[in-house]
């Protein structure tokens, strides 16, 4: 049977990002008793509206959706994802260099021999406040600015599940007239509701809704395994890819060492933390190995999770990929090679054609 081809290591840039420890003090006594508060108190919609059973666990939403009013500090406790979003936009650029998504094989009139187009259809599963949806947002050629960045954006839809978060990424993308003119033409949304309902209502339309790239970063770790499982969330994610695209994901592996730091050191009281108490739990981490197995098996199945096609056919032409990264402080995040069994690792899947 086939396996996915492991992709060659791409040598991805540094994001640059050049930054001071991130202190967690006055704020983070004031967010926690925050959190205890809503935890208590803000109605949270945690089931999809249809009858899909929903992957979102009603501690984990209260935990994020107590951290909305700092989402865009950036010193605030979301400090690392807004360190992380350079790396985001190389690796997927990275992904489009190794496997261009099927637009790519049919020239449109009037384009030139290898000229990229902003043609590409996002999903971002899992926006939060929209730290990275922003950004990609941001991308989107305007009247004013036709250049074509390298994740050729054309549209994205985020969404997430707490009405809290969404709340918050709608207002911040208010801010920027460029964003805002997106959002009021509708090449960028975001939605407040669960993947699961998505797909549902997807699966009710007779259109069937697919993306170019769907996103899932640091989302993988928090879903609830009482009701659903990475590989059911997985196969959902791939579900809504199409052929040729790719399922873009960054989580953290289950080692020794991501115990240290990401759970010990990281949720460490102020001034080593880095993240708010509560933000992860270690037995929910996931592995490389185990990631790239389900999204093998997820791309064996179809959409009654039934298999569509047979094992080696479904995996024809698609493509693994994997890189290693870690926080350094006063640096920021960096790729280091090998090291994605260790703790924080970006991935990427793309489905073949
Ligand atoms: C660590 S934050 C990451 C936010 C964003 N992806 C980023 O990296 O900036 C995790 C996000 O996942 C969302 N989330 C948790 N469980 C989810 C689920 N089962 N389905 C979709 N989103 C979920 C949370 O509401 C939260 O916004």
């Amino acid at each position: 049977m086939p396996k996915l081809l492991t992709s060659s290591d791409t040598a991805l840039k540094s994001s640059g990002a050049t930054t001071s420890r991130f202190l967690i003090s006055f704020e983070t006594q004031t967010t926690r008793t925050l959190t205890s508060f809503l935890r208590t108190t803000t109605p949270h919609r945690l089931h999809s509206t249809g009858t899909a059973p929903s992957s979102v666990s009603a501690d984990e939403l209260s935990h994020f959706s107590a951290l909305a009013s700092s989402w865009w500090d950036p010193m605030g406790p979301s400090r690392v994802l807004h360190l992380m979003n350079p790396l985001r936009h190389e690796f997927i650029a990275s992904c489009l260099a190794e496997g261009p998504p099927m637009h790519d094989q049919q020239q449109q009139p009037g384009q030139l021999q290898g000229q990229e187009q902003a043609n590409l259809h996002y999903l971002d599963v899992g926006c939060g406040g929209g730290i990275f949806a922003e950004s990609l947002a941001r991308t989107i050629p305007s009247k004013e600015n036709k250049t074509v960045t390298p994740t050729r954006t054309a549209s994205i839809t985020a969404l997430d599940p707490s009405s809290t978060l969404i709340q918050i990424a709608r207002e911040h993308a208010r801010i920027d007239p460029t964003v805002d003119t997106h959002l009021r033409t509708g090449w960028f949304s975001y939605q407040n509701r669960t993947l699961e309902d998505l797909i549902e209502s997807s699966s009710d339309s007779s259109e069937k809704k697919q993306f170019d790239i769907v996103t899932l970063f640091e989302v993988l770790e928090h879903i609830d395994p009482s009701t659903s499982s990475p590989l059911a969330f997985l196969t959902n994610c791939l579900r809504l890819v199409k052929p040729g695209g790719w399922l873009v994901g960054s989580t953290i592996a289950r080692s020794f060492p991501s115990f240290l730091v990401n759970q010990v050191i990281a949720e460490a009281p102020w001034p080593i933390g880095v993240v708010p108490r509560g933000t992860h739990e270690w037995s929910k981490f996931v592995n490389p190995d185990e990631v790239k197995a389900w999204v093998q098996e997820g791309l064996m199945r179809g959409r009654d999770g039934t298999a569509e096609k047979a094992g080696s056919e479904a995996l024809q032409g698609s493509m693994w990929k994997c890189e290693g990264v870690m926080y350094f402080p006063g640096l920021g995040w960096e790729i280091v090679k090998g090291s994605e069994d260790w703790g924080n690792y970006f991935w990427a899947v793309r489905k073949g054609v």
